[in-house]
């Protein structure tokens, strides 16, 4: 597969961040998306960049600066993510992929590349599945098609996310996962502060206070 050029590997180890939302349109003037603002993946970025990794962050439409020192790419839709993420692991050495986007798990079946009438349009959307990126990812590298990488996702929840994230944990062949819960008022989507847990694939679990999202970015990178 061909190598993006402006994301050709330079020896340090490199980190793949996702960040913020995934939009999946319908016309050129609707989409489905979600409240992520891509603080969390920002700042896992920058943190990574601060290190001295060679960072390159895969972003979705947010309203934040490039943190100094990362590569931005934007996309716009899941499988655009799910194209610059495998190019940015194309290169193989040592790399990490840090999942931290909030990605739609469905797209509309069919896009209008004119605006639709509201008078042609019957209240109902059918929408197809999007890729896990994280799963496709893992399946690649499992069959031999992408240098590996080690991986790091996300498990945003409404309830108690300990369960859930260690079955994300092993569906998705992670080594650990960011358990949030996003319902708390000082984590998860818009805010600056975020209370999570790490669980890993051996089942341990480690329970961190509330923090603020930089703090917890460091964390994070402590753990690559
Ligand atoms: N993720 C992904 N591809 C998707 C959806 C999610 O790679 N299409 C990643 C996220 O970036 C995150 C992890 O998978 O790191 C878990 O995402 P989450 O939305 O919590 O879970 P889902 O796998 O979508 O499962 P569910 O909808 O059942 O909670």
């Amino acid at each position: 597969m061909e190598t993006d050029p402006s994301i050709e590997k330079d020896g340090r180890m490199r980190v793949v961040v996702t960040a913020g939302p995934t939009r999946e349109h319908l016309d050129p003037v609707r989409f489905l998306s979600n409240p992520s603002t891509g603080k969390m993946g920002y700042a896992v970025a920058q943190e990574a960049a601060k290190r001295g990794y060679e960072v390159i962050l895969v972003s979705g439409p947010v309203s934040l600066p490039t943190p100094r020192g990362v590569k931005r790419v934007d996309v716009v839709s899941a499988r655009d993510m799910l194209l610059k993420v495998r190019e940015a692991l194309c290169g193989g050495g040592e790399q990490v992929l840090v999942s931290v986007a909030a990605i739609a798990d469905w797209r509309p079946k069919t896009y209008s590349s004119k605006k639709l009438k509201k008078s042609s349009m019957t209240g109902v959307i059918e929408l197809v599945r999007n890729p896990d990126i994280l799963k496709t990812i893992n399946s690649e590298m499992r069959r031999g098609k992408l240098p590996k990488a080690k991986l790091v996702g996300f498990a945003a929840e409404t309830g108690d996310p300990l369960q859930e994230a260690a079955r994300k944990c092993r569906a998705k062949g992670l080594e650990f996962v960011v358990a949030n819960d996003v319902t708390a008022k000082d984590a998860g989507f818009a805010v600056d502060t975020n209370r999570a847990s790490l669980v890993f694939a051996n089942g341990n679990v480690e329970t961190l206070n509330l923090m603020s999202k930089r703090a917890l970015a460091r964390i994070i990178v402590d753990k690559l």
